[in-house]
């Protein structure tokens, strides 16, 4: 039988205060939970919705280093925009704090020292790699090496972003500095390691046995982490940003980030509930639920868990409905390659458009798999769905009560056999609703909820009230209201998904209260009651619009990819006469053509002082044809001739490639005569 809880506390993993959030956090962790606390709430079910940001961890302190500044300073900074971005986008916490607050390193320091006192940790001192210019051990992302997996030379201390591998700083081959550049030494380091292995069977029997109904992503990576047998994790690490470790001999030493982190939910419930915050964590009939993505399954579903059994007195979380990953575009949504669509930024450009992003990542949410994002796509979904589908209803049934009855509810007469088989498409709703979300399925209830604005449309198109005004004013009547009562429930039941849309409409409806329990119901507007003036809910969203948002990503991408350039290194050396073996001459463009069926070609007429040649070059991407020519060119004049596309190239056009892949073609900075040489 299943389990009857009296309350709920809901986590959304603490996002970094290194930067803003993106639409991957919002489709995989908060729009998801703010939909089920909503609801939660609709139900009049006793519920608490607790986020922060979470403000240690070595990435803070390298941004920090990198731009003259404090990690406070980049942690204000970032807790500012993302807290009041959250706000923006309706995204309900019962409270949003932060790691860095007192209460926080108290809770997390009292729950290290509880574990401590209980010998619940095992010290170890072991080698770590230690930069003696800058003075300090290289935790984490302070160490930079090749994957030993993937030969990805980029890999961080403890992981390798490339092929996803979690690392041992030691892995690395080729290690250096992330501060210095220097190649470190291996230094005596005394850390608490929390021995994972020793809660395995019961973890075990936890997630294997009692929690068959997890999503298969989580259980099944769970799985296999068990499998693989669990080691004992350090939880302290040598860094001076952090909580410090609370036990004497550990100067220097701070908490693991991810050992504070998750204790930030309950720090955060602390502030928010000083004297009843227990009873949601601690009670046999509170029922935890985190909303994470799925890089962060390990630590709630096995490190976090382990730590709270060590405690002894908390509650294990009911369930982890985690999330796959969103991409953009078809591409990996980066934040270093600047490959995203910020939620300050999208707030910014697109005002008020908040239920859009939200029903799209909820159309798009990749709880099965990882899912894509478009632009494209988000524009067909606001003007297919949203505009000609739930606005185009609820605008004709305003309009209509306006027109025929000056925005009164008209009294509902006698049903036809119609009007029974269309109410009773919806009589389940609420059911289907119920369903859907309880199981964390809200891809499939956001489209129920949708299937009602369809329901509604097709009632109306059916019945035409609007030919019957003349002849029948009694059948219009029943047909506004019972059009009205789909409105009044469209209110509800999109609550939890567009909440903006939603108070819109309850306001124009005189909806000041509303349950969740009056889903189904056709009575929920009385008639006599007066409606507010039709507004439109939704609008169309141009090209324009969307094409201003693709170029910017490209130009964002660009910059960064700019920005961020590192050269090749230098090829092996050229002998004098080797290299004078290469005749490098100046020509002028005297036509220029785009190469049929070879989108990258461009074919050339050279002028070279030598009666011209034709040459091909692969820079079709870059320029138009016409922009070249009268330019000068450098080519190499006795490159052996060979044909592309059927054309004989007769030499090749030098160019330089760019940080982002562009070529660009190299010519003299000054007029010279066809035909010199270059040397
Ligand atoms: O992956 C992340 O963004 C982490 N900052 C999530 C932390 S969740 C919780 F444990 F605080
Ligand atoms: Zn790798």
């Amino acid at each position: 039988m299943e389990k009857k809880f009296r309350r709920t506390m809901v986590t959304a993993a603490l996002p970094y205060a290194n930067g803003p959030v993106h639409i991957g956090h919002l489709a995989g962790v908060y729009v998801p939970a703010d939909i089920y606390v909503r609801y939660l709430r609709l139900k009049g079910e006793d519920v608490v919705f607790v986020g922060g940001s979470d403000e240690h961890g070595v990435p803070i302190t390298i941004k920090a280093k990198k731009e003259g500044v404090t990690p406070q300073d980049i942690v204000d900074r970032y807790h500012k925009i993302i807290k009041e971005s959250f706000e923006g986008l309706g995204i309900s916490f019962d409270v949003y704090s932060r790691t860095t607050s007192k209460i926080h390193a108290k809770t997390a320091s009292d729950f290290f020292k509880k574990l401590y006192d209980k010998g619940e940790f095992v010290e170890k001192t072991t080698m770590q790699y230690y930069d003696e210019e800058a003075h300090q051990f290289l935790a984490d992302r302070y160490i930079v090496g090749t994957c030993p997996h993937c030969g990805n030379t980029r890999a961080y201390g403890d992981q390798c972003e490339a092929c996803g591998t979690s690392l041992n700083a030691t892995d690395l081959i080729d290690p250096k500095s992330a501060i210095t550049g220097n190649v470190p030494v291996l230094r005596e380091t005394k850390h608490w390691y929390l021995p994972l292995d020793k809660w395995e069977p019961r973890l075990r029997q936890w997630i294997l046995e009692e929690h068959k109904e997890w999503r298969p992503n989580v259980y099944g990576q769970c799985k296999s982490w068990l499998d693989l047998g669990l080691q004992p994790r350090a939880v302290s690490r040598d860094l001076d940003w952090g909580v410090p470790v609370p036990v004497e001999g550990a100067e220097g030493k701070v908490l693991y980030v991810w050992f504070d982190a998750p204790i930030g939910y309950i720090s955060n419930t602390k502030e928010l509930l000083p004297d009843d915050w227990e009873k949601y964590w601690k009670d046999k009939d509170s029922r935890i639920v985190h909303f994470i993505g799925k890089d962060n399954i390990v630590f709630h579903c096995i490190i976090f868990p382990a730590m709270l059994m060590a405690e002894g007195s908390y509650q294990l979380p009911d369930n982890v409905p985690a999330n796959e990953f969103l991409n953009l575009e078809g591409d990996k949504i980066s934040t270093s390659r600047n490959w995203a669509v910020w939620l300050n930024e999208y707030l910014e450009d697109l005002p008020g458009k908040q239920d859009v992003l939200r029903y799209v990542l909820t159309a798009n949410a990749p709880e099965t798999r990882d899912n894509d994002f478009t632009w494209k796509d988000f524009q067909a979904r606001n003007n297919n769905e949203l505009v000609a589908i739930l606005g185009n209803f609820v605008n004709r049934t305003l309009v209509l009560t306006h027109k025929y009855f000056d925005g009164i509810v008209p009294a509902c007469g006698e049903l036809t056999d119609y009007d029974r088989a269309s109410l009773n498409e919806f009589a389940d709703v609420k059911a289907t609703l119920e369903k859907y979300l309880d199981t964390f399925r809200f891809r499939d209830a956001q489209k129920e909820a949708m299937n009602l604005a369809r329901i509604g449309n097709k009632y109306l198109a059916d019945t035409e009230p609007w030919k019957l005004a003349k002849t029948d004013m009694a059948r219009v009547a029943t047909i506004l209201n019972l059009s009205l009562q789909i409105t009044a429930n469209l209110a509800i039941a999109f609550e939890p998904f567009l909440p903006f849309m939603s108070k819109k409409l309850r306001t124009i409806l005189g909806m000041h209260e509303f349950s969740w329990n009056a889903l189904g119901s056709v009575d929920i507007l009385s008639a006599g009651a007066t409606i507010g003036q039709p507004e439109l809910l939704f609008e169309k969203i141009g090209d324009e619009v969307v094409e201003a948002q693709v170029k910017k990503l490209v130009d964002m991408k660009r910059a960064n990819a700019l920005a961020n350039f590192e050269p090749k290194p230098v090829a092996a050396p050229v002998a004098f006469d080797e290299f004078m073996k290469m005749d490098i001459r100046v020509g002028t463009v005297l036509e220029c053509e785009k190469v049929k069926k070879a989108d990258k070609l461009l074919k050339f007429r050279i002028d070279d002082g030598m009666g011209g040649r034709t040459i091909v070059s692969g820079i079709a991407k870059f320029y138009n044809p016409e922009d070249l020519v009268g330019k000068q060119v450098c080519f190499v004049a006795n490159f052996e001739p060979r044909k592309l596309k059927g054309i004989e190239s007769q030499g090749m056009i030098l160019s330089a490639e760019n940080a982002d892949g562009s070529l660009v073609v190299i010519g003299p900075q000054g007029p010279v005569v066809p035909g010199c040489q270059v040397g």
